[in-house]
C-alpha cells in the first residue's frame, strides 16, 4: 500500500490537470459565445465606465479648498480627511488609463498627483500642521506642474485667500 502512495498521488495530479484544461476549454467556448452577443450587452460587464478627468478635477479643486480652509482653522482630522478624498480622486484618473490627444494622463497623475499626497500624508503624520502653508503651497505648484506636462498651462491654480465654503464649520 505504502508502494503505491507516489502513483495515486500522481493520479491525482493528472486528474486536476485534465479537469483544469476542461474547465479552460470551456471558458473558451463561453467567452465565444458572449463575444457573439450584440455589443451593448457586453459593454455593461466588459469596462467600467470612461473616467472624465474634468469632472475629478472639480471635486479635487472644491476639496482642496476645503483643506485650505481646514488647514487656516488648525484642524488636523479634517485636512487629512480632505487629503483622502483628493487622493481617491486621483487615483481614479491614474487607474483610468486616460490617454488624452497622446498625453499619458493616468501617468502624469501617478509621477505628479499620488507621489503629492503620499509626501502630504507623511508630513502630516510628521510633523502636523505646523507647516501646513508650505505643504499647501508645493501642493498647488504640483497641481500646475502637472497641467503644464498635460498641456494645460492655461489652467492655472493658486492658494486660495480665503475659503468659499461658508456653509460648512471648519474649525475644530
Ligand atoms: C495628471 C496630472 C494632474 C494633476 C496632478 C492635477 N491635474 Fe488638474 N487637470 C489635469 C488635466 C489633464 C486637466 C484637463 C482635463 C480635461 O482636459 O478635461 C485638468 C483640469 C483641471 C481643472 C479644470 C476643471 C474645472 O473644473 O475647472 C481644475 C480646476 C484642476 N484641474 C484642478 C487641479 C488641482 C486643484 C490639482 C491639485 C490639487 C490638480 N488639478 C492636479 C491634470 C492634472
Amino acid at each position: 500500500m505504502q508502494k503505491a502512495a507516489p502513483y495515486i498521488a500522481l493520479a491525482a495530479l493528472l486528474a486536476v490537470a485534465f479537469l483544469l484544461k476542461r474547465v479552460g476549454e470551456l471558458e473558451d467556448r463561453l467567452q465565444a459565445l458572449a463575444t457573439g452577443r450584440p455589443a451593448v450587452a457586453m459593454a455593461a460587464t466588459a469596462s467600467p465606465a470612461p473616467v472624465e478627468v474634468a469632472q475629478n478635477m472639480g471635486r479635487i479643486q472644491a476639496y482642496a479648498n476645503k483643506m485650505w480652509s481646514a488647514g487656516q482653522a488648525g484642524n488636523l482630522p479634517l485636512v487629512d480627511f480632505y487629503r483622502h478624498e483628493m487622493k481617491e480622486e486621483m487615483e481614479a484618473v491614474a487607474n483610468g488609463g486616460v490617454v488624452d490627444d497622446g498625453v499619458p494622463v493616468s501617468e502624469h497623475m501617478k509621477t505628479y498627483g499620488i507621489r503629492a499626497m503620499e509626501a502630504l500624508k507623511a508630513d502630516l503624520k510628521a510633523n502636523g500642521l505646523t507647516d501646513f502653508n508650505d505643504q499647501y503651497a508645493v501642493l498647488i505648484s504640483t497641481c500646475n506642474s502637472c497641467h503644464v506636462t498635460c498641456g494645460h498651462p492655461e489652467l492655472r491654480m493658486r492658494v486660495p485667500s480665503m475659503g468659499r465654503y461658508t456653509d460648512q464649520e471648519f474649525a475644530p
